[in-house]
Parts: C-alpha cells; structure tokens; sequence
C-alpha cells in the first residue's frame, strides 16, 4: 500500500494570556488547585473578534510553508472542531475563502477532543483511493472559550484555544521505515455522551432559553467519569495499535497524548510503561485545545527538537463521546 505522509505543520494560538492567577480573581479557585489537579499553569484564549477560522488560517499558513507548497495545490480541506464560526456552513468553506483556494471541497467534522486523529484517518483513506487528490490540508481548531461555562470553576479553568494544521500527500514509497502515517485506530462509544457535552444550539437544547437559562448550552462535564475513561481508553487504543503493528513502548520515540490533564498523561505513562523522556508535555502554557491539542503538541515538539527525523511517534486522543483514537507516525 502506499503512503500518506505528512508533508508540512503549523500551529497558532491567540496573544492573549489566561494565567490561573487570573481565573482566581474570576472563579473561587487558586493557582495551586489548578495546577495540582490538572498541572495547566496559563492557556491561551481568543478575543471575542477572533473566530475559529482565524486561527484556522494561520496555522493552515504555516503549514503549506512548511510543506512547502501552494495553497492552489490544496485538494480539500478538512476541519475538526466542536466550536465552529456558525452552525453552517462549515468552518473549512470559511477557511477556504480566506486562504483564496475556491472550488475544492470542503468539510467540517465534530469529534470533539478526538477530531484531529479521526480527520487524518478521514484524509488518509481520501487520499489513498481518491488518486486525483495529492494534497489535504487537515485543521484540528478550537475556541472552548466560546462554550465554556466562565462561571463554572470545574471546567472552566482546563481549556484553551488553538489551532493546528497539516498537509498530508500521497507519497509513492511502500516502506514502513520510510516516513508515513503506519496506522490510525478509531473508536467511540455513544452510550457516555453524558460524560461530556455540550447543547449550544443543537435540537435537543431547550427552546425556552429564558426559563432554562443560557448557562444550560455550555460545556457540562463528569469530570471524574472522563478522568478514569480518558486513562482506559488511551491506555486500551495504544495498546492495540502497537499489537497490530507488531510494535512495543521500546519502538516508540516520542508519544504525543492529548492534552487534557497532567495526571491523565501521568496514569497513562505509568501503566504503559513510557519513560518520562518518550511523554511529550505542553499543557503548561496551552491548557486543554480540543482538536487542536495533538497537532499544536506535535508542531512544538518537532520546533523544541523532541521529534527528529525518522522518528516514529505515536499519538493517542480521547474526547467527548465518548471517543479516542491513536496513530502511529514515522517523522518526514
Ligand atoms: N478550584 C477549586 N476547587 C475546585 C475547582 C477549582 N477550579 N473545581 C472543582 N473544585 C472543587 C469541587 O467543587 C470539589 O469540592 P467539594 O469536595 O467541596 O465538593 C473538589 O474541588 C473536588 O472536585 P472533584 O471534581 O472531585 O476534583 P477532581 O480531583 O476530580 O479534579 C478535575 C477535577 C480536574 C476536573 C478532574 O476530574 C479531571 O481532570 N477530570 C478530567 C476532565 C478533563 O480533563 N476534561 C477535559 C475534557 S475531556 C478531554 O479532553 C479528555
């Protein structure tokens, strides 16, 4: 079979600063809370006049530079995010408008902090039997901002906004030590969406928006649910992807795990049995990006020189759903 590599990655995030000591003149929470329950120290978030778009094209920017090629090589675009401009039309039409590529498809897909792992499956297999497409540009984008409930301390302080962009290429080698997404696995189970969702303006929110109130459409959140789900899961898709690969933790050089929490990463870490040195970590300075997490975490580490040519990375997702997926990525 033939590969699909990644060919080039940006990422962005908005100037603006949200440090925990900031939240604590806005909720009743400290500094200290924040950062021994979820290890997340500042996060970036979008003025109101930035959208979803916006950080969308400056990281899809980067990443045509970065590849090295022109927005009119693009083939499609596909975005994941859970907080688009508007309900339609989709977040990657408005996108396309501002890079000035019209014509090519265009798609939204709504996976929430999973959606960056299940777009590239998506663009992959587009790419491997569509051989009219050579280039997909593929954007996990978030402004959680916009959703979270900015009263409510047990959410509020875990997320931030970003953007990350890669354009994936059908390339001609067959060689699995050649660069190349190896593999991509995807799951959900939709018994839990209760765990985590978020009614905005969906047909099951409530029509007298008055009586209800409008705190009802943001984010709600079992936090304790998803902390233990996010940790099986995970654990459960790497495991599976390494058996199906023939791989152990040994073969791997650096995993890129979403970035929810710092004791999810740790759990994982600990059961798995990857070194601290193979852990890639950002959340620090982003907080939790949805379906920007993975791709902003991986442009860093490339940038920082955690990822070196040749390497194989894995990463793994988990998100609301509930749904999780993992890949297995040799560095161009
Ligand atoms: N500051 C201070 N106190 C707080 C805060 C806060 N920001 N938030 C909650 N508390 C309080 C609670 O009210 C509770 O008080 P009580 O004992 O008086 O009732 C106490 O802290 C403990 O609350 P818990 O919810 O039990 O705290 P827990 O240790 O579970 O940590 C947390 C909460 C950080 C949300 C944790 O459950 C978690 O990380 N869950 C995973 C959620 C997650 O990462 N979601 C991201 C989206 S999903 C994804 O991306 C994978």
């Amino acid at each position: 079979m033939k590969h699909v590599i990644i060919k080039g990655i940006g990422s962005h995030v908005p100037d603006c600063v949200l440090s925990n000591a900031d939240l604590e003149g806005m909720v009743d929470t400290t500094n200290e809370w924040i950062i021994t329950r979820t290890g997340i120290e500042s996060r970036r978030i979008c003025l109101d006049t930035e959208m979803t778009s916006d950080l969308c094209h400056e990281a899809a920017l980067k990443a045509l530079e970065n590849a090295n090629i022109s927005v009119c090589d693009v083939d499609l675009i596909i975005v994941a995010t859970v907080t688009p401009d508007m309900q339609f039309p989709s977040t990657a039409c408005i996108v396309q408008r501002k890079l000035g590529c019209v014509d090519i498809p265009c798609f939204d897909i709504s996976v929430a902090c999973s959606g960056f792992v299940y777009a590239i499956d998506v663009a992959r297999n587009f790419l491997l039997n569509n051989l009219v497409m050579k280039n997909i540009l593929v954007i996990g984008a978030d402004k959680f901002s916009s959703i979270v409930d900015w009263e409510d301390r047990s959410t509020c302080v875990l997320f931030g906004d970003g953007a990350g962009a890669v354009v994936l290429s059908r390339d001609n080698t067959n060689d699995d030590s050649e660069p190349g997404i190896l593999d991509v696995l995807i799951g959900a189970d939709g018994r839990r969406t209760q765990m985590l969702y978020c009614l905005g303006w969906g047909t099951m929110a409530p029509t007298e928006s008055e009586k209800v109130g409008k705190r009802e459409r943001f984010v709600k959140m079992e936090g304790r649910e998803v902390f233990k789900e996010a940790i099986k899961r995970m654990c459960a898709v790497m495991e599976d992807i390494l058996l199906r690969n023939k791989l152990t933790i040994e073969d791997i050089d650096c995993v890129i795990p979403h970035q929810a929490n710092m004791r999810i990463i740790s759990a994982i870490a600990e059961r798995i049995g990857v070194p601290e040195e193979k852990m890639f970590i950002n959340l620090q300075h982003m907080g939790n990006t949805s379906a920007a997490s993975i791709p902003i975490a991986i442009d860093e580490a490339v940038q920082v020189g955690r990822i070196q040519s040749g390497d194989l990375i894995l990463v793994v997702s988990f998100g609301a759903g509930i749904t999780w997926g993992a890949s297995l990525i040799r560095w161009k």
